[in-house]
């Protein structure tokens, strides 16, 4: 970041940094939320503390946001939700959950995973172990591999899955993977952390909750890790949430006491949650991010086709959300920061929304520039 700022040139992108941009490359405050804040402040009548958990009404809306409105959980009255400083903070409670229940367990992450993963779960004192999960060769998941790794777990353990919008590849599970997954975790009694920071990127608010509500129907524990940074855009506002499912009332009723260390406002989430006309406002503003996300994706992938000659990007089609890794090396990815300021991390995770049909030529020439071949 502090070397895109210092790069003087007119031409530098900046596909590095996980926020959401719009076509001029800003990362605006929605105006749901800008009309919610005004409803607030107007509103608010005290800063005195909220309860505990947070906001009830707020939980309340998370919780059918994410479970559904029908879901067997909540109908057996075994989820409990809390708020959180951001989808950070409900990674972190969860993990200290889980330390003060079975401080022994392993949590698999996938390889490749987000790179706050490993201080978040392993600053509680957490064992982890990475699972197979992306080839960066096909770009494609490795889900056989996955499973059978998952398959040799110890009963007990904890695995934490990318609802959707997997971070950093943007490859995602499917409806048959989904229920395969699902029937493992419940078979070999495992523990699911599902971390769903971008619930409506991918294909919409429903369509992307469908993992997690399958997951929590087949288990009889799970964990949930909720972010309304992106989908909101409430990145500063550490807007989050955890949901703990437990096998009974009173397994949940013991999750909840160890979950209520941590809470904080979600004022102008819960606002939104409550008014159908502003959930409805917000819904068109998150679909026009998820369409605009998606449609860079087909640009980007149209001029490397073009630019390189070979179909070897098309991937970049097919996956979800913000994030993919181009799939280069290390070098490609210098040569485009050092000469043509273009700037990503260094495992080649880019952010598409860094895209812009302005950009997006330059961005393509470059890329078949320093890498003529396609991905290696
Ligand atoms: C996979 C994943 N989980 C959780 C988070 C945390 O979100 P927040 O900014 O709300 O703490 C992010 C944010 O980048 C993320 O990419």
């Amino acid at each position: 970041m502090a070397k895109f700022r210092a790069d003087p040139s007119p031409s530098k992108v900046d596909l590095g940094v996980g926020v959401y941009r719009d076509l001029s490359g800003n990362t605006p405050v929605l105006a749901s939320v800008r009309r919610a804040e005004q409803a607030v402040l107007a509103a608010q009548t005290t800063k005195s503390y909220v309860a505990a958990a947070g906001r009830e009404e707020f939980n309340r809306a998370v919780e059918e946001m994410v479970l559904g409105s029908d879901h067997a959980a909540r109908r057996e009255r075994r989820a409990r939700t809390t708020q959180t400083p951001g989808g950070c903070g409900a990674l972190r409670v969860g993990a200290e959950l889980i330390r003060a229940a079975a401080p022994t367990v392993t949590v698999h992450v996938s390889d490749p995973t987000w790179g706050n993963h490993t201080p978040l779960l392993g600053s509680s004192g957490l064992r982890l172990e990475r699972y197979p999960y992306y080839d960066p060769a096909t770009h494609r998941l490795r889900f056989d591999a996955m499973l059978e790794r998952l398959d040799r777990s110890a009963e007990g353990d904890v695995v934490l899955i990318h609802a959707c919008c997997h971070n950093p590849t943007g490859a995602d599970l499917d409806p048959q993977q989904w229920q395969a997954l699902a029937q493992l975790l419940a078979r070999r009694r495992l523990v699911p952390f599902l971390d769903l920071a971008y619930q409506g990127f991918a294909a919409g608010l429903e369509a992307d909750a469908a993992g997690v509500r399958l997951v929590a129907t087949q288990v009889p524990e799970a964990l949930i890790a909720i972010s309304f940074s992106k989908n909101l855009g409430l990145y500063r506002e550490r807007t989050g949430a955890l949901i703990a499912i437990g096998e009974n009332e009173t397994r949940a009723d013991a999750m909840l006491s160890h979950m209520l260390q941590i809470a904080r406002s979600a004022a102008i989430a819960a606002h939104i949650f409550a008014n159908p006309g502003l959930k409805g406002e917000w819904i068109e503003e998150l679909t026009a991010m998820r369409t605009r996300i998606a449609d860079m994706r087909a640009l980007l992938a149209q001029h490397l086709h073009e630019a390189t000659g070979d179909a070897a990007f098309d991937f970049i089609r097919l996956q979800h959300g913000m994030f993919s890794l181009l799939g280069v090396s290390v070098q490609a990815v210098e040569r485009l920061r050092d000469e043509h300021h273009i700037y990503m991390l260094a495992d080649s995770r880019m952010n598409l929304a860094g895209i812009t049909p302005h950009n997006v030529a330059y961005v393509a020439r470059a890329v078949a520039a320093v890498n003529p071949r396609g991905p290696g």
